[in-house]
């Protein structure tokens, strides 16, 4: 029966993890995946987190299944926290949002919704883009294309070029766009841009899917949402997917969220009815714990400030370390302008590496990151940086 199957290639990005695992050199450091580590190369259990797990376990809970959509607290608290309590939006009751198993399960959520809705329609993402938002619409049954993004030259974003392509993409085209801290190249576009951006989706009438995976790792949680903001503003109907693994550090619950902007609550009432068909048919509805922890810790005023200190604390250390880096990396004898770095923001950076280097990084030092050169510098600590700078130094 399975004599034919061919064996697929590893995950790009998952896929290193394994090879990471397997790997026995006592030096190896894991730049592969987004995931942040402590100072100490630890995953942290955040406070927050362990105050509301003490409290389930004082008052311990059988678990039955969930609404299809998830947890109703959860879910007013996503739409709050991705357009602001007490927006028009969340008061109006226009935003139909779904919790999902982590960002990967909203955007699949979303995309199965819209390939029944608009079976012709093309998607665009990002050159380049997470590597699983071209697999995972193509699963979906979409053509994926792309629009230019990262200019390798000018070490930043060929803005023009991503403009000229959303300009002329035909009307009902899906947009996929990273809300904040793009994933891998680290560049943002300006507040000026998204207005430019946001103007060519109304007129175009282009359906903008936002993804936002890293809200509160640039500069905070308001100012990394306020692209969704400038799209309310406009008066459009859009897609925003949430992940919850990076910023509560909780990977591992799968935690995640899809919101649609609706015209009214009524419409809003009829989107929501097809997205819990996605959910029944995939998975049919999501797990326990990991969105009642998010739930409590949004919900409740000392954890919510408590969280937002620790996510804080994360964003800073990361930023720290870029700095350690460009630092560093001089300091190994790299002749090249390493700065950038400093400009690129989130967990990522796009270095600039060939995947020559990148393999020899990981064959020869036990340094992973990914083939596209992306590495992961919230991984990065005060034990590892001298290592991971002169590793480079050696390939470059
Ligand atoms: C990443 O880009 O490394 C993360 O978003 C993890 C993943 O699922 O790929």
């Amino acid at each position: 029966m399975f004599t034919a199957v061919e064996m697929a290639p590893r995950d790009p990005i998952l896929g290193l993890n394994e090879q990471f695992a397997a790997d026995s050199n006592p030096n190896k450091v894991n730049l592969g995946v987004g995931v942040y580590y402590d100072d100490n190369g630890k995953l942290p259990l955040l406070r927050c987190v362990q105050a509301v797990e003490q409290d389930m376990i004082k008052a311990p809970k059988a678990r039955g299944y969930l609404p299809i959509d998830g947890i109703a607290a959860y879910d007013e608290a996503v739409k709050g926290l991705v357009f602001g309590a007490g927006s028009e939006p969340v008061k109006s009751g226009r935003i139909a949002t779904i919790q999902g198993i982590g960002g990967t399960g909203g955007l699949k959520v979303g995309a199965d919704f819209l390939k029944k809705l608009d079976p012709n329609a093309k998607v665009l993402i990002s050159n380049p883009s997470w590597e699983n938002h071209r697999a995972l619409f193509t699963s979906a049954g979409f053509v994926v294309e792309e629009y230019p993004y990262y200019d390798a030259a000018k070490r930043g974003i060929d803005f023009d070029g991503m403009l000229s392509a959303l300009n002329a993409a035909p009307a009902g085209t899906i947009v996929v766009l990273h809300a904040c801290c793009h994933n891998p190249t680290g560049y943002d576009i300006r507040a000026d841009q998204w207005d430019q951006v946001v103007a060519v989706v109304k007129e175009k009438k282009l359906v903008a899917f936002l993804d936002m995976a890293y809200q509160g790792f640039g500069y905070g949680i308001q100012e990394d949402g306020a692209a969704i903001g400038k799209f309310v503003a406009a008066g459009l109907n859009f897609f925003v997917s949430t992940s919850f693994s990076k910023s509560f550090s909780l990977y591992g619950e799968r935690v995640g969220a899809l919101s649609v902007l609706c015209e009214s609550k009524e419409e809003a009432g009829r989107v929501l009815s097809q997205l819990k068909i996605a959910i029944r048919t995939n998975y049919s509805n999501p797990p326990t714990h990991g969105g009642a922890v998010v739930a409590t810790v949004l919900g409740t005023p000392e954890l919510r400030t408590l969280w937002e200190k620790e996510l804080g604390e994360m964003r800073d250390r990361i930023k720290l370390m870029r700095h350690k880096l460009v630092d560093g990396l001089a300091a190994a004898g790299v002749k090249r302008d390493m700065r950038f770095i400093t400009d690129q923001i989130g967990m990522f950076s796009y270095s600039g590496l060939s995947k020559d280097q990148m393999v020899r990084l990981r064959q020869e030092f036990g340094v992973y990151g990914t083939d596209t050169g992306r590495m992961c510098v919230a991984a990065l600590n005060s034990k590892n940086i001298d290592y991971v700078c002169q590793s480079i130094a050696k390939v470059i």
